[in-house]
């Protein structure tokens, strides 16, 4: 079982209020040209969006053949193709202009060599000129001091977070399952920017272009590829 699929059932209870960045990946598909490819694309919760919004094609990979058969069944007639694979080696049939990853799906590979594989496959699926687009968490040791050993509810469903500072991890702990999130520093995803052979075009602190500081807890990024 692929680490989602118990948490297919709930996944769009708790990511209910992340819409955020919902809008700011419409925007940057608005600009390119069809498929758009979004890596761990979950129950649609953005790729829904985009199709009904731009009109244009989504091909979604993800691991969770659960998380994949909610988002088909949301999606209905949409252009937009689920497809069960692993964002650290896939392809696309054709190059294309715009790749994603929201809702912080990169940090759920653990390892360097996981993270570069990611943005090769990532790299060799661009077109010259395409964007690499993603956000992920900005660590910060007071929100993690806040969160530590909290419980958060959504009606019957709950779910505890657990630090692994030794794991550079925190846990999210829900139905007997485990969701382990691995941080991402500033620097490593620049070196992975960089032996990608993309080029970064903007690092902001939320979805709205906000500067990236120390009062922000969101990492925004924007890369290319040379045209
Ligand atoms: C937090 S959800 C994000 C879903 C969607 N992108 C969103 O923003 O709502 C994380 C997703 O990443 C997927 N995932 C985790 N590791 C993956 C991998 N190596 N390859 C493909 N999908 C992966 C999970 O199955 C899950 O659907």
């Amino acid at each position: 079982m692929a680490d989602y699929d118990a948490h297919a059932a709930d996944y769009d209870l708790w990511s209910a209020d992340t819409i955020d960045d919902v809008q700011w990946y419409v925007s940057l598909a608005r600009d390119a040209g069809e498929p758009i490819v979004e890596l761990a694309i979950g129950t649609g919760r953005v790729a829904i969006p985009i199709a009904r919004e731009t009109g244009k094609r989504v091909v979604g990979i993800d691991r969770s053949a659960a998380m994949l058969a909610v988002g088909r069944e949301k999606a209905g007639d949409l252009p937009i193709e689920f497809r069960e694979g692993d964002m650290r080696d896939f392809s696309v049939e054709e190059p294309v202009d715009l790749v994603i990853c929201p809702g912080r799906s990169l940090m759920h590979c653990r390892t360097w060599a996981e993270k570069r594989s990611v943005f090769e496959h990532v790299a060799a699926a661009l077109r010259p000129g395409g964007r690499f687009a993603w956000n992920v968490f900005a660590y910060s040791p007071f929100v993690a001091v806040a969160n530590e050993g909290t419980r958060q509810t959504r009606g019957e469903s709950w779910l505890e977070v657990r630090g692994a500072p030794p794991d550079n991890r925190i846990d999210l702990i829900h139905r007997g399952g485990v969701i382990p999130l691995w941080w991402m520093t500033r620097a490593e995803q620049e070196g992975l920017i960089d032996v990608a052979g993309l080029e970064l075009e903007a690092l902001y602190g939320g979805c709205h272009r906000e500067p990236y500081d120390e009062t922000t807890y969101e990492m925004v990024w924007l890369a290319r590829k040379a045209a």
